[in-house]
């Protein structure tokens, strides 16, 4: 078990952040100001308030006559832009905004009012009139089964069925069936900062924009390619490749400062688009921030899901045979489809097994990639179908989960790279004392209170994407690694710094991270877990080509110390180069003695992705210990215990708190969240923070990491395996179990509110 110790930086960010001195895109409306000192206009986004039909028009006049408008754009003048092929997620792919008069969703955008000040754009976007005409037929807001499609692909490419032996036979044969159906609501990621945006054309025709991504190269290539600006490569080479040297040549520019909070809801937005689309049109930088209710509709979301789960097998709870059958949320304008099922094939050792996926194309807009996609809503419907298995049977939950464990990969069938669940479970089973519990069924009461525990499993993929770095060592002792990548508030800064630091031999405060701009070598995306292995591994690999060219040196210099031995043999610390015998040079008096002020080397890594040997995941159990109200189905979760066995910690404090968030979440999942669409328009009710419910303060009780670390070289350079996400699964089914073990309730649909609580009676009335 690992704790947070003096190995744990703090957050290198964290001073900037909470004393106000951070930067975020929109405050840095006047940086973007070009070249000829052209003020920043700002812009204000007008959207249908229907979800189909077309537009017959749009009076401008009102708003276009309101003091300090600049302009109102409309379908009719908005430049004309070429389709995008980026990444699956979001709309851009099949939507480009105010191209033509036809409708898909309620809040689309329809045209952009640019104005002197925000709130001069805002009050004119309030008097923009569009009048509407018919729809061709009847718009759909229902997940309904009659719709649904099956989609060959899933999430970023996952197969849309995945298969191994004879399930169905497997199934028909089975001593013990369970076959019941789950639901999950739709969940708005609403990061803390809004959707923001600021664009603006130089003279010669470059894009550059500030604005908050998880992707600064998805992005920028999307409005590449949407303007035309003739970027070089192909963006499905740029990804696979992960060469520093991308083919943006400069044509178009993103700088991404801090992001205020993302979960998946920031790329492949509109609002860059628009925000680059009204500076043309302006002829002057254009700032556009979202309002938190636009951001509903102008930003993606998570996609309701109903789950068939299907298990069968004997008696002794041995799994046979697993299925697991989603129907999924979707809009006529997506080209994403969460991958309900990635992570299914390799969670049980079952010998027959199917996940299968099909999507609803609803009139709303696109939902898209969420914190632990897939999986988050996965491992509620099957782990809660654990749960219903084991009581069926008698079995104590987490034997059952023991009994079925893989010990190798159950799909591929090769070897783990490391996985250490089953000391997770051990450890969380013992902390929360789901030994000391009573085991019957509503058997536990305190101040009149029913108490429960229920466990989950948690699961998620490794994803180390090609991505590339540089480092350079100056002679003044500093050094300093830069890639394009993302601080979206997960320490991705801090822990890229300490491997920097720990590649080159220095102390942390002797480096400095530069990240967020394109004009520095591509990263991949900052999502699915990713980034401390995908750039990590860039860095250490550009920091070992480094200390082989200064070796290189050391060894062929007369004066040198090192003078003579094999390059090889030499080791980058303490600001060193470094011999097994001892012998040592500092590396600012090699470069100061070959007249060089620094050295610098570049790296990617796509070379290191290759076909797996091993089987990958990350793992973690999940406790929850709740108590219920019987007289009106308030359930107050208690106690929340997670272990997880994620790869190295690279910064064991950081690592704690991402998987604390995780938890946190995932309570809100369980209790909370959803956002309601409203069956007559198409639009979402709930939109604004007043009424989408989290977990605040008072609803997080006394929540408990505990981390395992592994050795996990066999998988990754730096033996890291991510942990951004695997908070979040399984919470939901933990906390739902847990209320099924206080009351013999079970709830299928989340979340676990009191309605959906006291929809059935759960005590014998003498006792309520
Ligand atoms: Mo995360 S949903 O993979 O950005």
């Amino acid at each position: 078990m690992t704790r947070p110790s003096p190995s744990s930086p703090r957050r290198l960010d964290g001073r900037a952040k909470v004393t106000g001195q951070a930067r975020y895109a929109a405050d840095l409306a006047d940086d973007a100001a070009n070249a000829e000192e052209k003020r920043t206009a700002h812009a204000a986004v007008v959207q249908s308030t229907r979800a189909s039909g077309r537009i017959l028009a749009i009076d401008t006049a009102a708003a276009c006559a309101m003091p300090g408008v600049l302009l109102v754009m409309t379908h009719l003048d908005a430049p004309r832009l070429k389709p995008i092929q980026t990444l699956p997620g979001g709309e851009l792919g099949r939507f480009l905004p105010l191209q033509d008069i036809h409708l898909h969703y309620n809040g689309q955008p329809l045209a952009v009012v640019v104005a002197d000040t925000r709130e001069q754009a805002r009050y004119a976007a309030s008097k923009v009139q569009v009048r509407y005409g018919p729809a061709e037929r009847e718009p759909l807001f229902a997940l309904d089964e009659a719709h649904a499609e099956r989609p060959e692909k899933v999430g970023a490419g996952e197969p849309g069925v995945t298969e191994r032996g004879d399930p169905d036979a497997a199934f028909a044969q089975a001593a013990e069936r369970l076959d019941e159906s789950y639901e999950t609501v739709p969940q708005h990621h609403n990061a803390l900062e809004p959707g923001a945006a600021v664009a603006a054309w130089d003279a010669e025709g470059r894009l550059t924009v500030h604005t908050a991504t998880q992707y600064s190269y998805g992005d920028a290539y999307a409005l590449g390619q949407a303007f035309d600006l003739g970027l070089r490569k192909p963006f499905a080479e740029v990804m696979k490749s992960g060469e520093a040297e991308s083919g943006l040549d400069g044509k178009v520019r993103l700088i991404v400062p801090f992001t205020g909070g993302a979960f998946g809801g920031k790329k492949g937005n509109l609002h860059p688009l628009l925000a680059a689309m009204a500076a043309r049109r302006a002829g002057r930088p254009v700032s556009l921030e979202l309002t938190r209710r636009q951001t509903f509709s102008l930003m993606p979301f998570r996609g309701g899901t109903r789950q068939r789960i299907r298990l069968g097998g004997n008696a002794d709870g041995r799994l046979s045979v697993l299925m697991q059958d989603a129907l999924i949320q979707n809009s006529t304008l997506s080209n994403f489809i969460e991958p309900v099922g990635e992570m299914t094939p390799k969670l049980y050792a079952c010998e027959h097994l199917r996940t299968s996926h099909r999507a609803v194309e609803m009139d709303i807009n696109a939902p898209s990639w969420m914190r632990a996609p897939g999986v988050a809503v996965s491992q509620f419907a099957i782990e809660s179908a654990m749960d219903e298995w084991a009581h069926r049977l008698g079995l104590d939950p987490l034997e059952l989960r023991l009994r079925n464990y893989a010990e190798v990969e159950p799909q591929g069938g090769q070897p783990w790279s490391s996985k250490s669940l089953s000391e997770c479970y051990r450890l969380a089973a013992e902390r929360i004392g789901w030994n000391a519990r009573a085991r019957g069924i509503g058997a536990m009461r305190e101040n009149g209170r029913c108490i429960g525990y229920g466990m989950a499993t948690a699961v998620y993929h490794v994803a180390q994407m090609p991505a590339s770095a540089r480092v350079r060592l100056n002679a003044d002792g500093t050094a300093v690694a830069a890639s394009s990548t993302h601080e979206i508030g997960q320490g991705g800064a801090t822990a890229l710094t300490q491997i920097a630091a720990e590649a080159l031999g220095l102390p942390l405060e002797r480096v400095t991270l530069e990240w967020g701009d394109t004009r520095l070598p591509y990263s991949s995306l900052t999502a699915g877990s990713s980034t401390t292995l995908s750039l990590g591994a860039a860095i250490g690999a550009a920091a070992d080509q480094l200390r082989q060219q200064l070796a290189e040196r050391a060894v062929k210099d007369a004066a040198s110390p090192l003078h003579g031995l094999p390059a090889e043999s030499l080791r980058l610390h303490d600001g060193a180069l470094q011999a097994g015998d001892g012998r040592r040079e500092k590396v600012s008096e090699l470069l100061r003695r070959q007249g060089l002020d620094g050295l610098e080397a570049q790296a990617s890594t796509a070379s290191q992705i290759g076909k797996p040997v091993f089987g990958r995941g990350a793992f973690g159990a999940q406790f929850a210990r709740v108590a219920v109200e019987p007289l009106t189905g308030e359930i107050r979760v208690q106690r929340l215990v997670g272990a997880f066995a994620c790869g190295r910690l690279i910064n064991p404090l950081l690592a704690r708190s991402q998987l604390m968030g995780g938890m946190v979440w995932g309570l809100g999942q369980a209790l909370f969240e959803q956002s309601r669409l409203d069956p007559r328009n198409g639009r979402w009710m709930n939109a604004d923070l007043a009424e989408a419910l989290v977990a605040t303060q008072a609803d997080v009780p006394d929540i408990e990491v505990l981390t395992i670390e592994e050795d996990d070289r066999r998988g990754h350079p730096l033996g890291v395996k991510g942990l951004g996400e695997i908070g979040v699964v399984g919470v939901a089914a933990a906390i739902a179990n847990a209320v099924f073990h206080a009351t013999g309730k079970r709830i299928r649909s989340l979340p676990l509110s009191p309605d959906n609580l006291l929809d059935a009676t759960f005590m014998p009335r003498a006792e309520r």
